[in-house]
């Protein structure tokens, strides 16, 4: 079957999943479309929109603090959002963690009828999160965060115990209770998913379909 290009309204309906890093974002996102592959959902992810550090020294990139909203280019985010949410197709670009810079490659994404954006500052930027027909806040005690981004970077990421530790004492937990946690009290809906809470992925998915399907 083939996909609408836009809701009976003509206008996506955005849905921002935020929370701090390894609450589980990018985990409800899959997970919502899983139980409902019909809905035409794409996804857009803040991690590619990291500012080029093309310009610095190598030494100078790994001094910067990537958990600060600085880091990130929001005027871009917003400039993609607002395009996607008057259906207009995007030129997304890439970041390559590695060497903390943009690569010349950007991935085409149509303005799907919906469109999930995950991002631990989805909810930062006022200019941006206006922008959310609904958001979502993953809610996960931040040591319970801790121990799965302990496990995940020493796993899958090749990162030491102490580094992950050092990065997260000195720059994730601070920022987070800056810049993240505030945000809980914007968001539409507060998701607890300290354990797997699939009747919380079945009611934000039926809420989402209504509200595609009434836009
Ligand atoms: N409810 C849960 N219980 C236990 N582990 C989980 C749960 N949800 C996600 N995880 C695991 O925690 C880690 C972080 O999840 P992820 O979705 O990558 O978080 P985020 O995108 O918010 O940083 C992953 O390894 C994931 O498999
Ligand atoms: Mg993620």
């Amino acid at each position: 079957m083939q996909k609408p290009s836009a809701t009976a309204s003509g206008k996506p309906l955005l849905v921002a999943v935020t929370g701090g890093s390894g609450s589980g974002k990018s985990t409800i996102v899959r997970k919502v479309c899983e139980h409902s592959p019909d809905l035409p959902i794409a996804i857009l992810q803040q991690d590619h929109y990291y500012r080029d550090l093309s310009h610095l020294k190598p030494a100078e990139r790994d001094a910067i603090n990537f958990d600060h909203p600085g880091s990130l280019d929001m005027a871009l985010i917003q400039t993609h959002l607002e395009s996607l949410a008057r259906g207009v197709a995007i030129d997304r670009p890439t970041y390559d963690f590695a060497t903390h810079t943009r690569t010349k490659e950007v991935v085409r994404m149509e303005a799907l009828p919906i469109i999930m954006f995950d991002g631990i500052l989805a909810l930062h930027d006022p200019g941006i999160r206006r922008l959310f027909d609904v958001s979502v806040f993953v809610d996960v005690p931040d040591d319970v965060r801790f121990i799965r981004r302990l496990r995940r970077d020493v796993r899958e990421r090749g990162r030491s115990v102490e580094g992950v530790i050092e990065q997260y004492l000195g720059s994730v937990k601070p920022m987070h209770d800056e810049f993240v946690a505030p945000t809980r009290r914007m968001a539409d809906l507060v998701i607890s998913w300290e354990r797997w809470n699939d009747r919380s992925i079945a009611m934000l998915a039926n809420a989402m379909r209504e509200l595609y399907e009434k836009s």
